[in-house]
């Protein structure tokens, strides 16, 4: 999933999802207590912790930005590769000395790490004093009870309903103009490489009403953009009947069936003035009648994350991505038809999978030539225990060549990205002010419909403006431009 680092649209290999990592800001309405969380992995995750604030701030927690001066610490985990789990191990480590400054302090572990591990975190870092799973963060409040009072706890349950549909997240990752809104959880796709449908469980989708209600709140506080998020949104199914059987929802009416192009159109409808963004898509699932939604709401952003993983259908039926290349490059092919060029589309790759043949990887940069990807998410394949690749096949390509096939789709991203990004300069674009830039405090910036960078020259602006911008430069990684109207 991308947009972690806003500022960097390329970013390499194993650093990209492990090594960032989000935390709280200050928030003071007057509770006794201070909550620290720090979220690594996927915008599930950053979207989750919102939710977690929202649970410990009913028991009394404010969110602090200061670690020190917390009563309990989150660590909201991914376990994606074994780096990202490496980066929570190291940072555990670092939390001892101020644990044994302040021995009172909760130190919890979330997420998809507490997932996977579950007791054995117990064991193996000794700090550590409640772990709990993606699914059971309404029992926080209770176990970190139960650790004040000396008593560690475990909760990993996994659920078939839990969507946490009536809890209004405090927007933690938020600029108080972009918001991601969590449309279902769980993964039923079973890619052989992931450890995803073991530590987030099978896959649900949330009620749509209260994600209408959601969006329209949001816009209502002045918000101008959300991003609808899932492991795999283009399989988003709703339906009343089975919610009334499930009795999830007493109210829910009939027959009402809702897919996600029918999600897309009610949210795009909250209004014209509300950006509408969604990740993850997954070639199997996009469908066209998406991309015709996609292309009668101007305020739907005209950008799509497909990740292809592999050019290579031999590689793709061993990852279990349940299409071939054909399939990718006609969907590429039909996305292009029905939205046009100016439609951003990036991936996620991965390098050196099991038994993939220099030939095989060779398909990968082919298939990169012909879709021109506008960024990318690259990875060389790291084994994650317990998922179908590592029960099944060999991980036998030695690190120095799946680092050096790595090193060559970045290369090639690279120099796709910034042929894109030339395609886009002397074009006039919409974008929306999202705050200021990294480089320098005196130049704003903001994102196009098709998720590019913008870096903006002084103008007379503001965060949360639409402005109409001339771009006038880029680098393969960012546009520059300056205000037009
Ligand atoms: N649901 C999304 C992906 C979520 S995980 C999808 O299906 O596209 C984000 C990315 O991490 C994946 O797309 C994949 O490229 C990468 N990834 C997942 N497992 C991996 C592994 N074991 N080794 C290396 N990269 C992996
Ligand atoms: Fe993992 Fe595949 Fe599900 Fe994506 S679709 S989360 S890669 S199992
Ligand atoms: Fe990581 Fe879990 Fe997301 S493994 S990528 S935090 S779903």
């Amino acid at each position: 999933m991308d947009n972690i680092i806003k500022d960097i649209d390329i970013i390499s290999g194993e650093d990209a999802q492990a090594c960032d990592y989000k935390t709280t800001v200050n928030e003071f309405t007057g509770k006794n207590k201070k909550l620290y969380i720090e979220s690594y992995g996927c915008q599930m995750n950053f979207s989750d912790s919102e939710i977690v604030a929202s649970i410990m701030k009913e028991n009394g927690y404010d969110t602090t930005s200061d670690f020190n001066d917390a009563d309990v610490i989150f660590l909201n985990t991914c376990s994606i590769r074994e780096k990202a789990e490496l980066t929570v191990r190291k940072r555990l480590s670092q939390f001892n000395t101020i644990k044994k400054q302040k021995p009172d302090m909760t130190i919890g572990v979330l997420g998809c790490m507490a997932e996977r591990l579950k007791e054995k975190l117990l064991e193996e870092e000794r700090l550590v004093d409640v772990v709990v799973g993606p699914d059971a963060y309404r029992d926080l409040p209770n176990l970190v009870l139960q650790a004040e009072e000396g008593t560690k706890g475990v909760n990993t349950f996994l659920s078939r309903e839990e969507t946490y549909a009536d809890i209004s997240p405090v927007r933690l990752n938020s600029n108080g103009i972009s918001a991601y809104i969590s449309i279902m959880r769980g993964c039923d796709n079973m890619c052989s490489f992931c450890v995803v449908p073991f530590t987030r469980g099978r896959e649900r989708s949330r009620d749509p009403h209260s994600i209408i209600k959601e969006a329209r709140e949001l816009f209502e506080k002045g918000y101008k953009e959300v991003t609808l998020l899932g492991q795999n949104v283009d399989s988003y199914k709703w339906s009343a009947e089975e919610n009334n059987k499930a009795r999830l929802n007493k109210k829910a009416k009939g027959t009402e069936i809702v897919t996600f192009a029918n999600l897309l159109e009610m949210v795009a409808q909250v209004s014209p003035s509300l950006r509408v963004r969604f990740s993850t898509s997954h070639p199997k699932d996009i469908t066209d009648e998406v991309l015709y939604v996609m292309k009668s709401y101007d305020n739907i952003c005209k950008y799509i994350h497909l990740p292809v993983q592999s050019g290579n259908s031999r590689v793709l039926e061993l990852m279990n991505r349940t299409y071939d290349r054909e399939w990718y490059l006609e969907r590429v092919s039909k996305i292009r038809q029905i939205l046009g060029e100016e439609c951003g589309i990036s991936s996620d790759m991965i390098a050196g999978f099991c038994s993939e043949t220099e030939e095989e990887h060779q398909d990968t940069l082919s298939l990169m030539d012909i879709v021109k990807f506008d960024f990318s998410y690259m990875f060389y394949y790291s084994e994650r225990p317990g998922t179908l690749a590592a029960k099944k096949f060999p991980d036998d390509i030695p690190l120095e060549t799946k680092k050096r096939r790595l090193q060559e789709i970045i290369d090639k991203q690279s120099i796709h990205s910034h042929e894109r990004n030339l395609l886009d300069v002397g074009q006039l674009q919409e974008v929306l002010i999202e705050g200021v830039s990294k480089r320098s405090t005196q130049q704003y910036k903001g994102r196009n419909s098709a998720n590019k960078v913008v870096i903006l020259a002084e103008g007379n602006y503001n965060i949360g403006d639409y402005i109409t911008v001339k771009i006038t430069d880029c680098t393969p990684a960012t546009l520059f431009g300056e205000i037009v109207s």
